[in-house]
């Protein structure tokens, strides 16, 4: 496509030809000025009295307010919890129980264009990504545990499992609905009820989750979902009437949830940080190795937990592997996350921009060489282009520390005992990639890398039916599939 308009969203290339641009219409999106907390099946103002914005990171322009639950709200929603677990929902038969989760999963992708938008004006991400990625995997997730609702007798082989009571969900802002799903699907399918609480700058797909389940119609108070920041997560790990927390955050975060909730009987998931080793040998196909570098970190502006953030590739292809990477970045469009053909989206807040800022002054401080792509990014609005550090050390913080941006580090190894040790020496231990073309290195790899999930010749694919979790600091439990299950299960 040649094009010599010049317009301000419009992106040229190093060889001079650019895409037009190619938004995704907002026209059938209907936003509240203002969203309640959904408790007991309602809409309701917060007893607090108190509101946030919410913006949209690539405008800074504020989208909606949004209802701050305090303690009393909290409360509100975990009885309702509660009345729903002892009546309609506990009581309900796990047929019947399966017959809404899936209804559930239909209405989402009824609506997923809506959702897809909406996620990616209040989040940032491309809309490429929430309309093929979250919005499909939220649905799935629905779907594949719909399924389970009546067979968890053969979930656990011999038992006859039962449901924990009221669960507390806690979740982040890089996948708003996706984590949602993952939360409250396997809650629900296990026949508990639910109070979740999404991440302050990402509500408005929850909130449209909360509408989906009164239109699903599901018995009032068997999902609540209530907004705020870390003092409402806070109060909802202190309530004695919830039984079970699920948490996906930082480590930081999660380990002070970890430390409140020992003694209190209550049962946990936290799925928490990463730092994951992707790992390219001489025998890759390096163009594929390259994608999925790509792919690994700069995928969802870096905000993945198991993103590929520190990549090893071994010395007689480091050259070749950082020139066509080095290309490939310069190919990559930052910019508007509506349009279909923006790569990168905007970082989802000025804090975590901030956050990342730092990190690049620290890697630079550190001796790193550091390069980014020369893309034009928009003047308004939280953005970073992609960047990559080479010269770093195993001991350098940005090698160690989790980032959550767009940033990948590179070193290089000669043996595979040696990039497995280097892989390891880490406080993390969520994911990890391989690329090679032998079957044995990669059984090597995966059997000795202390990681939760490692891809080997791909990266970042997610499946309702696969387990997901960390290693030492990145948490502990599993979600996704039978074993995501389990937590919400008594069973001996
Ligand atoms: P965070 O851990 O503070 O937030 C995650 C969720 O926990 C949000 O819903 C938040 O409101 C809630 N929360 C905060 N404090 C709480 C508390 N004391 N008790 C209960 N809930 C609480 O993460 P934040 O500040 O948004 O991001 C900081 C860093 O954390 C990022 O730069 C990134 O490195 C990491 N992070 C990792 C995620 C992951 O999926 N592993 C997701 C989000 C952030
Ligand atoms: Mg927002």
């Amino acid at each position: 496509m040649k094009s010599k308009k010049k317009s301000t969203v419009q992106l040229t290339f190093n060889d001079g030809w650019s895409y037009d641009p190619a938004p995704e219409s907002k026209d059938h999106i209907r936003l509240k000025e203002q969203y309640e907390l959904f408790i007991d099946g309602k809409f309701v103002r917060p007893e607090s009295g108190k509101y946030f914005d919410t913006v949209n990171p690539a405008t800074e322009k504020k989208l909606a307010s949004i209802a701050e639950a305090g303690d009393k709200d909290v409360d509100l929603a975990v009885r309702a919890a509660r009345k729903s677990y002892t009546g309609a929902w506990g009581k309900m038969p796990a047929k019947e129980r399966g017959k809404y989760i899936y209804r559930i999963a239909r209405i989402l992708q009824e609506r997923a264009r809506e959702l897809a938008v909406i996620e990616s004006m209040d989040g940032g991400k491309p809309i490429r990504e929430s309309r093929d990625i979250d919005v499909p995997l939220a649905a799935a997730h629905f779907f594949y545990y719909a399924g389970w609702a009546d067979k968890l007798p053969y979930a656990v082989p011999g038992q006859l499992p039962t449901s924990i009571g009221v669960a507390g969900q806690i979740i982040p802002w890089n996948f708003p609905l996706l984590m949602a799903a993952w939360k409250i699907a396997p809650a629900l399918a296990a026949g508990n009820t639910v109070v979740l609480k999404p991440a302050e700058t990402t509500s408005l797909t929850a909130l449209k989750l909360a509408e989906i389940i009164q239109e699903a119609d599901l018995p009032p108070g068997t999902v609540n979902i209530i907004t705020g920041a870390g003092a409402t997560g806070a109060g909802i790990v202190q309530h004695a009437g919830i039984d079970k927390i699920a948490f996906t955050g930082s480590t930081e975060v999660g380990k002070l949830i970890q430390k409140g909730l020992a003694g209190t009987g209550k049962r946990y998931t936290l799925e928490l940080g990463g730092k994951a080793a992707n790992i390219i040998f001489e025998d890759a196909a390096i163009d594929q190795a390259v994608e999925g570098i790509v792919n690994g970190i700069f995928f969802n502006q870096g905000h993945v937990c198991c993103a590929g953030s520190r990549l090893f590739v071994q010395e007689s292809v480091m050259k070749t592997v950082v020139r066509k990477l080095k290309d490939r970045m310069e190919t990559l469009i930052v910019g508007d996350p509506l349009d279909k053909n923006t790569d990168i989206g905007a970082i989802n807040s000025r804090m975590q921009l901030n956050k990342i800022k730092q990190y690049l002054k620290i890697g630079v401080n550190e001796g790193g060489t550091m390069y980014q792509s020369a893309c034009a990014v928009p003047t308004k609005g939280f953005w970073c282009r992609p960047t990559l550090f080479t010269d770093v050390s195993q001991s350098s913080r940005i090698v160690q520390e989790e980032i959550f941006g767009p940033v990948l580090t590179i070193q290089s190894f000669r043996t595979i005992e040696e990039v497995i040790e280097k892989a390891n020496n880490i406080p993390y231990g969520l994911s990890g990639g391989v690329w090679t073309d032998k079957g044995s290195k990669i059984f090597k790899v995966t059997n000795q890398l202390r990681a939760g999930v490692i891809w080997a010749n791909t990266y970042n694919k997610f499946d309702p039916t696969s387990p997901f979790g960390g290693y030492k600091e990145s948490g502990v439990g599993r979600e996704g599939g039978l074993h995501g299950l389990m937590p919400y299960l008594q069973h001996a």
